[in-house]
């Protein structure tokens, strides 16, 4: 079912876990020839796959990069986003002809043209081709996929409270900061599990510090904020400040923990603290090191971490800033025209992650010398890698939340994701939807988007909008970044509304973990295309803008301003269940076939398959206070097969699953 084809020196990435000799056969689907790959599609095919990406589920018609790119601009003529997801799947199953899928380990930049350049033609080009080529076959798309998971491993789980509501914002940047955002939503009665630290709650940025007058005595806070039943997140950065005395620099500088330049000295970059140096978590040595640095929070109560800027993100370097200064020199003096005058103003803004960075400096891995470049798309994965390993070594008995920027395949196993710094823009409601099935696709189980938009404005409209498809997503963040509007569901005055839809997240929350639990640990899907479901429906392939969400929901948000609902496909008879402003819910059977639904922006409606049920309980103001006797099954079936565990034992099992009966 699945064939390994080795082109040359791979280097290896440890994306596949299963044990699986190179084949001597001709590469199948493929002609290989000078570092491409090229596969001929039928017309009537579509490609699936590629994780984080701009654009639609099916794939065909654009030229994608797997390559880790810290872009803060989702905008459509984007090739790579944070994360580099090499695995596709060719459908053209219906039509009589090909159905496979298709992973290219290879750590370094590689080039998906799927339709772009000759619309008839899927190429995929390397530099150098030194790369495992993964061939998966399955009668179905959920099986290609079940059979690309099996090779992988399973995904991350995360525990259960992490599948709450959670707030975020770049900053809150003291403790009574923190105090008066859970203050608030408990005025307004809205649920909250967790509220996230960003980067100020540090000391000047520094990796594992604590800011000790915007938060004295974290330890105590964290344990208070507990009672009150939420969780503190704290953000950690990939980069390290670089100051004498500061006990992280210290160690890995005397340990040659770092990252190297090409005189083996440590190669020095700005982000956020100003001058960093990156932890080379290549290095099994420093990566264990950096990973045992989350105990200063472990220790302080601290059950959620996520990882950011590890592309790795560079601002400038000094090499690039005095090159910088150089260049600029020879414009002083000269007039400026049409091209002189965009070449100088881009002198600078040119220095943030450039080519010639990723270039410069060095890993050390598995004792050998690796230029970045080479294995660029490894380094975020492997510092979730760092993180999950020391969680699984120093708290075992407990699941750690942890979520990461960048990824690869094979970080899937260690962490979830989040898709990084959107916009407050309509069209990345509809962003968010497209990559969700894809990203589980490639294993990345536990992930979301930053619900209302990261950069820009976000308005009332459009956040109750973005809640009504986040109550799906297993990660269910509201996060934006620093000189945006306010953006918790408080801010906008009216709260009913979005108690309404922040509700129903809590009373969904057993079907909700219940189905991520089961599609993760059977490699499976959790949200999937309509084609996924529906295989014989011409129809369904075409949809981009609803999907499967678990084994009895269907789901169609509203996603453009000023709408009063929408267009909906049903693939067969199904129940409409419509969450009213009141609170109520009201099932009605509609018939396969388009219909216009209407849908209010404080209501939200959701569909269930014929025959099938889901279980809706009461409303709780966190997950751990869910009460699971309150559940009720809606739907046209008799019966539910709900997965339930405490919500944190590292070795859940599917015979936790217990069937409710209406
Ligand atoms: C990056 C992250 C964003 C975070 C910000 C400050 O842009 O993607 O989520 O808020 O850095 O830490």
């Amino acid at each position: 079912m699945v064939k390994k084809f080795t082109f040359n020196n791979p280097i290896p990435t440890k994306a596949v876990v299963a044990d699986i000799k190179a084949s001597n056969d001709k590469l199948l689907y493929f002609e290989y020839k000078d570092n491409s790959f090229v596969y001929t599609m039928s017309d009537s095919a579509c490609v699936y796959g590629l994780g984080e990406a701009v654009r639609g589920i099916n794939k065909r018609g654009w030229i994608y990069e797997g390559y880790c790119s810290d872009d803060p601009n989702h905008s459509e003529d984007k090739r790579s986003l944070y994360g580099a997801h090499n695995f596709l799947i060719v459908d053209d199953k219906s039509s009589g002809g090909d159905r496979f899928g298709v992973f290219f380990d290879y750590p370094a930049r590689i080039t998906f043209d799927i339709g772009y350049t000759d619309s008839s033609k899927l190429v995929v080009s390397v530099d150098k081709a030194d790369l495992d080529v993964y061939i998966i076959e399955g009668e179905t798309l959920r099986e290609i996929v079940k059979n690309f998971r099996a090779i992988i491993g399973m995904s991350y789980i995360a525990p259960k409270w992490a599948f709450g509501f959670m707030q975020s914002r770049w900053s809150y940047f003291t403790k009574d900061d923190v105090v008066r955002i859970a203050d608030s939503y408990k005025e307004a009665d809205i649920p909250l599990d967790a509220i996230f630290l960003d980067i100020d709650y540090m000391e000047r940025y520094k990796d594992f510090t604590i800011n000790d007058e915007r938060f004295p005595d974290f330890a105590k806070f964290v344990s208070y904020m507990k009672a009150r039943g939420i969780r503190l997140v704290p953000i950690i950065d990939a980069a390290v400040k670089v100051e004498d005395g500061y006990d992280v620099y210290e160690e890995g500088k005397k340990n040659n923990y770092f990252c190297k330049d090409e005189n083996g000295d440590d190669y020095i970059v700005g982000v956020w603290p100003g001058k960093t140096v990156f932890p080379d978590f290549m290095n099994e040595e420093a990566n264990k090191w950096f990973g045992d640095k989350y105990k200063f929070l472990t220790d302080m109560g601290i059950e959620g971490f996520w990882n950011d800027m590890n592309e790795p993100a560079i601002f400038y370097s000094e090499k690039g800033v005095a090159r910088a200064f150089e260049e600029i020199e020879k414009y002083k003096n000269i007039p400026l025209d049409a091209n002189t005058f965009f070449d100088c103003r881009d002198v600078f803004s040119r220095l943030s992650n450039s080519q010639e960075d990723y270039n410069s400096f060095y890993h050390n891995y598995d004792g050998k010398i690796y230029k970045h470049n080479d294995i660029h798309n490894l380094y975020g994965y492997f510092m979730t890698k760092s993180a999950s390993d020391a969680f699984r070594r120093n708290n075992p008995e407990k699941r750690t939340l942890l979520f990461s920027r960048a990824s690869y395949i094979g970080a899937h196993r260690y962490g979830g994701i989040w898709t990084g710094d959107n916009h407050s823009w309509w069209s990345h409601i509809l962003l968010c939807l497209k990559q969700m099935p894809s990203l589980n696709m490639c294993g990345f189980m536990y992930s979301g988007c930053d619900i209302g938009g990261f950069n820009g404005n976000c308005t009332k409209d459009l956040l109750l909008r973005w809640l009504s498809l986040s109550i799906f997503t297993p990660l269910m963040r509201n996060h934006s970044a620093c000189g945006t509007k306010d953006q918790e569901c408080f801010a906008f005055g009216d709260t009913e509304s979005f108690k309404n839809i922040v509700d129903l997240r809590y009373r969904l929350l057993p079907y909700i973990y219940s189905e991520y639990m089961k599609a993760t640990l059977s490699n499976d899907m959790y949200i999937r295309p309509l084609s996924f479901d529906f295989e014989d429906d011409e129809m369904a392939k075409t949809v981009e803008d609803q999907l499967m969400v678990g084994d009895s929901i269907m789901i169609a948000p509203v996603y453009t301003q000023n709408a009063k609902g929408r267009y909906v496909y049903l693939p067969e008879n199904m129940t409409a269940i419509k969450l009213n402003n009141d609170g109520t819910i009201t099932e009605s059977e509609i018939k396969k076939g388009h219909h216009y639904i209407e849908v209010a922006l404080d209501e939200v409606m959701f569909f269930v398959r014929e025959g099938r049920c889901v279980p809706l309980c009461n409303r709780a103001d966190n997950v751990d206070s869910i009460d699971e006797n309150t559940i009720k099954l809606y739907g046209s079936g008799d019966s539910y097969e709900l997965y339930t565990d405490d919500g944190y034992t590292t070795t859940p099992t599917l015979s936790n699953i217990r069937t409710l009966t209406k």
